[in-house]
């Protein structure tokens, strides 16, 4: 069986179990500054767990590409990926007393006795893999989240599963781990001691670092398409799958190496290629911060790795069609080889390794720290930790001087411009809230324009604003930001968001479904606007907010500059 059928085998089982089949998400996740890459199926479902009568089936499933760069450095053993394909199979809205339900979806969701038994069906009847070969783990409980015994019965209660063991936290509790998340017990299923599938039971939310009973139970599969493939055609090493063959023996043609005898650099650029290629198909472009930069040092190490095996000219490129991929691999590997041979040299004879020289040997060859430190290795140099964090240290400096230069920290990744921009839009929403407040609730918006370097807003007043109220506005703004409250999304239907009190423009443009962002208590939030993003995800990160002009725009408009310092 093949890769193409077994994707096509897992959608199709599940369309046949009410089912319905969505496309996979960007890797690039939207209106969504806080996180660098889509990590797992359930990411563009989050908010459907909590807010279940929002989405248009109670069953979904999908084929979600997935980028995850925590292991990269495990890279070039028989199973790690960094990209990879993820099966998964997603139910919301369960609740223990469905039949009191007034939501549409009520009825149509399951929880752990169905998916449970949706997965041993598919592996034992679909994939007609032998029960023999499946074992199980269920949460064991831990701390103050009790055992899942519930699936622990249902688990014995199946014909044909022998192996069933209780494990710990860490392997068998699942929540993507940000504020606002789902989270709960799972069960993984493994053939021959390889973890292929993983259930989770949404019952929790993560809030304020806790994780607290859900109003609705939910649950989100993940089963990596690519090691699925191996167990399947037998395998152990994934790279010998028809997955990885065609990109393997085109790296044997190149190269004129077999990859029996580099196994390690045949696998690091094929996973890396690959991983880059996804990213440029999803609008990532090579650059010194961010995605970009994850992206650059993919291609990179893949050129490197490529150089030992005898690999010196431009080769990235020649794996793929597509002309855009072509031509940003092709730019991104002339420009690393103008100056890759000269750093090589400087690693070959460098005595001592000090965070200045690692981090000017990206700076001025082009060379990421990790190709560094593989390379002295291969001198016969080990590169000490310290070292190593004096170099992120620098790096994360030089990266965080092309921003303005108050601004303030970012959580979660770097900043890049674009960011600016965004702290300005938040901060534009917090400026309406705030006018509203004190020139009156019939101020709407009238028009924005916003840069990098400031916001522009227009909106509905006679008369010029009083010096004093101006200064008022100011300080409710600034008051909001100090009070860094969160920054959340809603989709709903243009009649829910005219209800629910949004502001915003309610025109045509919309599709049915509209965005509300809210500032502050959820309940009670401060701001609530239709937009389309992205914003922050808390106020603390907008600074000190600053209006520096306040004008006539045209008749019965005003215009206001404001800059975040
Ligand atoms: N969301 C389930 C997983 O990533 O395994």
């Amino acid at each position: 069986m093949k890769s193409a059928e077994i994707r096509k085998k897992f959608l199709e089982f599940f369309q046949e179990r009410g089912h319905k089949i969505m496309p996979s998400s960007s890797l690039v996740p939207e209106n969504d500054p806080s996180v660098l890459f889509t990590t797992a199926g359930m990411q563009q479902f989050k908010r459907y767990y909590s807010f279940p009568d929002e989405i248009s089936s109670a069953r979904i499933a999908t084929c979600q590409k997935c980028l995850r760069t925590g292991d990269i450095y495990e890279v070039g053993d028989e199973s790690h990926l960094t990209f990879f394909e993820m099966l998964g199979n997603f139910s919301f809205g369960w609740t223990r007393k469905n039949a009191d339900l007034t939501q549409t979806n009520a009825g149509k969701s399951y929880f752990k006795k169905e998916a449970i038994e949706f997965g041993w069906q598919f592996l034992t009847e679909e994939l007609k893999i032998d029960k023999a070969r499946i074992s199980t783990t269920y949460f064991a409980g831990e701390k103050e989240i009790p055992a899942d015994e519930e699936s622990a019965k249902i688990l014995e209660g199946i014909a044909g599963l022998d192996e069933i063991k209780p494990t710990g936290f860490s392997e068998t509790f699942w929540s993507l781990g940000t504020e606002g998340s789902p989270g709960g017990p799972t069960v993984e299923f493994y053939v021959d001691g390889i973890e292929v599938w993983n259930l989770v039971f949404n019952q929790f939310v993560l809030r304020e670092g806790k994780y607290q009973p859900s109003e609705f139970q939910g649950v989100d599969t993940g089963m990596g398409l690519e090691r699925l493939v191996a167990v399947i055609e037998s395998k152990s090493d994934i790279y010998e799958t028809d997955i990885f063959l065609p990109i393997i023996s085109e790296i044997e043609k190149i190269s004129d190496k077999k990859y029996g005898e580099n196994k390690r650099e045949f696998r690091i650029i094929a996973d890396h290629l690959r991983s880059a290629v996804a990213l440029i198909s999803d609008g990532v472009v090579p650059a010194n911060k961010d995605r970009g930069y994850v992206l650059r040092r993919l291609i990179r190490r893949a050129i490197v790795k490529g150089r030992q095996i005898g690999i010196n000219k431009n080769f990235t490129a020649d794996f793929f069609e597509d002309k855009n991929v072509k031509t940003e691999l092709e730019n991104e590997e002339t420009k690393f080889r103008k100056t890759l041979e000269n750093g090589l040299k400087i690693i070959e004879t460098q005595k001592e390794f000090s965070g200045k020289v690692l981090f000017d040997l990206y700076q001025t060859y082009g060379i990421p720290l990790e190709i560094v430190v593989e390379e002295a290795k291969n001198f016969g140099r080990e590169i000490g930790s310290g070292e190593i964090q004096e170099s992120e240290k620098l790096l994360r400096q030089h990266q965080e001087l092309s921003r303005t230069a108050s601004a303030g920290m970012f959580k979660g990744g770097l900043a890049d411009d674009k960011i600016e921009t965004t702290r300005l839009h938040t901060a534009a929403h917090l400026l309406l809230a705030a006018l509203r407040i004190v020139l009156g609730a019939d101020v709407s918006q009238k028009g924005s324009n916003i840069t990098e370097e400031r916001l522009r807003f227009d909106f509905n007043h006679q008369e010029k604003m009083l010096p004093e109220q101006i200064t008022e506005v100011e300080k409710i703004v600034n008051e909001k930001i100090s009070e860094n409250l969160p920054v959340e999304m809603e989709e709903m239907s243009i009649v829910e968001a005219k209800s629910s009190g949004a502001t915003g423009v309610f025109d045509d443009r919309y599709g049915d479904k509209v965005k509300v962002y809210m500032i502050g208590d959820i309940e009670n939030p401060f701001s609530r606007e239709i937009c389309g993003g992205p914003h922050v995800a808390r106020t603390g990160e907008l600074g000190h907010f600053k209006i520096t002009k306040e004008e006539s725009s045209s008749s019965g408009i005003r215009r206001i500059k404001a800059i975040l310092e």
